[in-house]
């Protein structure tokens, strides 16, 4: 039998993770198996046990389990321990191991491919919630010259603020205390795309060298990405990048390859 994989989730039924990792696994040739199973935020810790004791290899986890998988692993690697969500799961010497990929996916997406820099850079993430918390210390990592985290409810960028402050320059307000400067890169990490809102945002925080993230990605521009275009912002991007290169990051943790993301990207793209 074939190595197992999976990702585990609740909805599932769209996730791209199945074909983004058998298009990895043809492109280096690797036999294995990876599945999307429906599992009900009650009942993780059951399929969790179930999956590695009939021989499961290695685990992908998203909404709304990820923060569930931080509690029930053995073992976390430091950036997945800060970042409070595991969403990759690896067997190390029979233990559950956890990690999380989605901020270095976003790093890799924002650097590699689309030829960004985040060193020296002004940076506004919007959104305090579980998507912001997993991508904050990759990005710290990085030497911004500053990172500010804007929220509809102060308190949870403030406490964000808090738990990475030793990673770097880190601030937090609420999204009408921003201020008037433009940033160099803005990254929407809310989900007020997936109801097809947008964070009540300023003009002025966009210049005509503003990049902009939306961690969201749909077939049509996002909410974000397309209010950002009309204020002139240089270049929009959606966060399919960042799903392929997370999946990656795991598929290396897993199979010890690094797959080529750029034709993957293109293909899903085409779909
Ligand atoms: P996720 O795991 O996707 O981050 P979450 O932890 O529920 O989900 O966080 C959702 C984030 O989107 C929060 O920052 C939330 O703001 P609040 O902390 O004030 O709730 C933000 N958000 C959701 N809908 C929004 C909207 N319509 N406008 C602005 N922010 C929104």
């Amino acid at each position: 039998m074939n190595d197992q994989y999976a990702v585990m989730g609740d909805p599932i039924a769209h996730s791209k993770s199945p074909l983004i990792h058998q298009l990895f696994a043809k492109q280096t040739q690797q036999a294995l198996e990876y599945r999307a199973l429906l599992v009900p935020a009650k009942e993780f810790k059951q399929y969790l046990s179930d999956f590695f004791l009939k021989g499961g290899k290695g685990l992908n986890i998203t909404v709304p389990l990820k923060e569930l998988a931080w509690q029930q692993v053995d073992i976390k690697n430091p950036l997945a321990e800060r970042a409070g969500a595991v969403n990759t799961i690896s067997l190390q010497d029979g233990k559950l191991l956890g990690h999380n990929t989605d901020g270095i996916g976003l790093v890799r997406d924002i650097i590699q491919n689309n030829n960004g820099t985040l060193k020296g850079k002004k940076i506004l993430v919007l959104g305090a919630g579980g998507a912001v918390r997993g991508v904050l210390e990759p990005l710290l990592l990085e030497n911004p010259k500053s990172l500010t985290i804007a929220n509809r409810t102060v308190e949870k960028a403030h406490k964000l603020q808090v738990l990475f402050s030793s990673q770097g320059e880190i601030t937090a307000c609420g999204f009408s205390d921003v201020g008037k400067e433009p940033f160099d890169l803005i990254i929407n990490g809310t989900s007020a795309s997936l109801h097809g809102a947008l964070p009540p945002l300023d003009k002025g925080m966009i210049s005509k060298q503003t990049w902009c993230y939306d961690m969201m990605y749909s077939k049509e521009k996002t909410p974000f990405n397309f209010w950002a275009e009309t204020q002139g912002a240089e270049k929009t991007m959606d966060g399919l990048g960042m799903l392929v290169e997370q999946a990656a990051e795991a598929f290396y943790i897993w199979r010890n390859i690094r797959p080529d993301t750029s034709s993957v990207i293109q293909q899903l793209i085409q779909k």
